[in-house]
């Protein structure tokens, strides 16, 4: 089984890293982000990656995967444009929001960009005005079993309907190159893949018989990232994967769009209990970091996040709140926890992915600052080992 634990700042290091810098905090590891590329190219050698920057934009973390050659799936002007002013050449991004927008089309034209993808008819038109000529690939709707969060409830055109909807695209000057799909995210399962993938064989080949040559088959996201619960070989099904694309695609250009098992693992938050207090008889905890903040997640990416409190003692079900007034600020609840008091810091790991992007700044309270690992730890792992030695 290939590594399973991913970035975990040790208790040293969190309890010097929020004396030093406060709370709360996001640490990110690049080269952890670099790992899990290389983890998914190295089982996926055949896929070009366009890591899909919803998941987390901070610019260094795209700096990052920018140098080591990834593209990316972008959905918006914002994200065109703020890899267009990082040098990133437009043949590198795929505008890959269904429902495309006028700014949107504008940042194309802007910077270049000429892929998209599409799952409905009235896209087309859109499409063909605003960048004619342009490379498009027909989102299909497809099985989500198993995956934590469904992506196909709102996109995907019915396969019944794929060819029709490429030979529009081509009779309205667009360049009907291919197909995608996604599995929906944190998939925990090879078996949605596989199915997918031979949907989409017998589409290629339905294309074929209407007189269209497809060449490009992106597999989409939701590779997963290791969980406490995840009893999976990711490696192993990577490569199972890339496996069934071989045998069934081997002439085809595939590309890829994840997001998570990029940047999931590279990040930690530590926040700090700010406030206890007791209600229905079950501790409460307010944390300064909340629903509003990092831990958005929680209702945008339905996410349940590992607390760990560096303290012993007999764990009870406990409530955690953040800072905010909003009494919708409520993270979890029934949380089994060793009894926690005003200061004690937690180690929130996994934090990458789906968590400060859609971080507010709700009731005036700051998005938490992200330090980049690589760059502070040497002096911090100096401290760890002078204490170390004063111990010892
Ligand atoms: C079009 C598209 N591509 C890629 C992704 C990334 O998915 P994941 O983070 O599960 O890999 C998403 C997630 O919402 C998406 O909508």
């Amino acid at each position: 089984m290939e590594k399973t634990n991913g970035f975990r700042l040790s208790e040293q290091v969190v309890r010097e890293l929020a004396d030093r810098n406060g709370t709360p905090l996001l640490v990110l590891s690049l080269d952890e982000v670099e790992a899990n590329y290389r983890m998914l190219k190295k089982h996926l050698p055949m896929v070009s990656v366009y890591y899909a920057m919803k998941a987390n934009p901070d610019l260094r973390l795209v700096r990052r995967l920018a140098d080591l050659g990834s593209s990316f799936d972008v959905a918006s002007d914002g994200e065109i444009m703020a890899l267009a002013e990082m040098g990133v050449a437009p043949h590198r991004m795929v505008y890959a929001n269904p429902v495309k927008t006028m700014s949107g089309f504008a940042a194309c034209r802007k910077t270049g960009v000429r892929k998209f993808t599409f799952d409905c008819e009235s896209e087309i038109n859109k499409m063909a005005k605003a960048v004619p000529n342009a490379t498009v690939l027909l989102r299909i709707r497809i099985d989500n079993t198993g995956a934590h969060v469904d992506l196909n409830k709102k996109f995907g055109a019915s396969p019944a309907d794929a060819v029709d909807l490429l030979l529009r695209a081509r009779a309205a000057g667009l360049d009907a190159a291919g197909l995608c799909f996604h599995v929906g995210s944190q998939m925990t399962s090879v078996a949605p893949y596989l199915t997918a993938l031979r949907l989409a064989r017998q589409l290629f080949n339905d294309a074929k018989e209407a007189g269209l040559d497809l060449r490009i088959l992106d597999i989409g996201g939701g590779f997963p990232i290791p969980t406490p619960d995840l009893d999976l070989d990711r490696g192993e099904m990577l490569a199972t994967i890339g496996k069934e694309v071989a045998a069934l695609f081997p002439d085809t250009e595939i590309w890829a769009e994840p997001g998570r098992f990029i940047c999931g693992t590279a990040v930690n938050l530590i926040t700090r209990v700010i406030g206890v207090s007791e209600r229905n008889g079950q501790p409460w905890y307010f944390l300064d970091d909340g629903l509003y903040g990092t831990f958005s997640g929680v209702i945008f990416d339905h996410w349940d996040y590992e607390l760990i409190p560096f303290k012993e003692g007999f764990a009870i079900p406990s409530t955690f709140a953040g800072p905010s007034c909003d009494s919708l600020d409520i993270m979890f609840r029934d949380k089994p926890m060793p009894p926690l008091a005003i200061d004690d810091v937690l180690l929130v790991p996994n934090c990458g992915a789906y968590t400060s992007a859609s971080a507010t700044v709700f009731n005036g309270f700051a998005k938490t600052e992200i330090l980049v690992w690589e760059e502070i730890k040497d002096e911090l792992l100096m401290g760890e080992k002078v204490l170390l030695a004063c111990a010892g």
